[in-house]
């Protein structure tokens, strides 16, 4: 499923520095130090935000004694919100540099470098010298990662026992062509997209014991059409703020994310598990 285009032909990941354009519109400038509140509104990059976030907090039980390892950290929204809402401490994992250092900078400004540690590295390779964790969480990463056993066998490796798997990720619902595949593989850089039966099954096999899992795929959809809506909406608004190049790329990545679940056959999961 994986073709030669690098991640960053995924629109989301162009232009990281969109986030400083929002902080200038709220009146921050480059070195002022920030709440975590300040940034959720464009910080998130999953579905439903910190709502999301406050469910796998109650779902798992994260508090402040805990260790937890977050997949695929972008710009470290989801990190700074834990660590900041539990007191819990949190590794924040991210593989491309470029969103790694704004997360650092974001992070340091919120003052919760103590609590967050970010680092830069792919999941697949990166070696823990034996740290394991209490809860290894992610959102809306996974489906990148081709290597699902690896990364799967992975993480029942790096979680202690009684430590919990919690993702939300994507799944196919129907069978996608293989142009659709491509275009898929290109617009969200997705290398990982089995059945439902199979991300389950799978999970098992891991060693990890499935604990819950929900189909999201209808409340994505709805979320995906809305916030394309959104942002058209409001294009004077994100022109002013971003300029043209940033708009369009962003404008064609919400579209094609709306498309590929309202057509039905893109398909999301919110799924816990725990290595008992
Ligand atoms: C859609 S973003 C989500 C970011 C964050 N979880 C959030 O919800 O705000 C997915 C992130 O996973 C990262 N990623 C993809 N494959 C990875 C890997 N093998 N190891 C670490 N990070 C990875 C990407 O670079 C990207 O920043």
């Amino acid at each position: 499923m994986k073709n030669d285009e690098n991640i960053k032909s995924m629109k989301l990941y162009n232009d990281v520095d969109r986030v400083y354009n929002e902080l200038k519109e709220i009146g921050k400038n480059d070195s002022d130090s920030l709440q975590v509140n300040e940034l959720t509104s464009f910080d998130q990059l999953h579905y439903h935000g910190t709502y999301a976030l406050d469910y796998a907090i109650k779902k798992i039980g994260i508090n402040s004694n805990m260790l937890i390892l977050e997949i695929g950290s972008g710009i470290g929204g989801p990190a700074r919100y834990i660590a900041n809402k539990t007191g819990a401490s949190v590794v924040a994992l991210e593989l491309q540099s470029d969103q790694h250092k704004v997360a650092m900078d974001l992070t340091e400004r919120c003052g919760l470098a103590k609590k967050v540690e970010h680092i830069c590295g792919d999941f697949i390779t990166y070696n823990w010298q034996g740290k394991k964790f209490d809860a290894i969480v992610s959102w809306l990463t996974l489906y990148h990662i081709v290597e699902h056993n690896v990364l799967l066998k992975n993480c029942f490796n790096y979680l202690k026992s009684g430590g919990f798997f919690y993702a939300e990720d994507l799944f196919s619902r129907k069978q996608f062509s293989e142009e659709e595949l491509y275009e898929i593989s290109k617009e969200m850089y997705g290398n990982y997209l089995p059945d439902l039966e199979t991300y389950k099954s799978e999970i098992e096999r891991s060693g990890l014991k499935l604990i819950d899992y929900q189909d999201m795929s209808e409340i994505w959809a709805k979320f995906t059409h809305e916030r394309n809506l959104s942002y058209i909406s409001k294009k004077d608004r994100h022109l002013r703020v971003h300029g043209k190049k940033i708009y369009e790329n962003m404008n064609m990545f919400y579209a094609f994310m709306d498309r590929c679940f309202s057509q039905g056959k893109l398909g999301g999961i919110r799924i816990t598990a725990k290595k008992s």
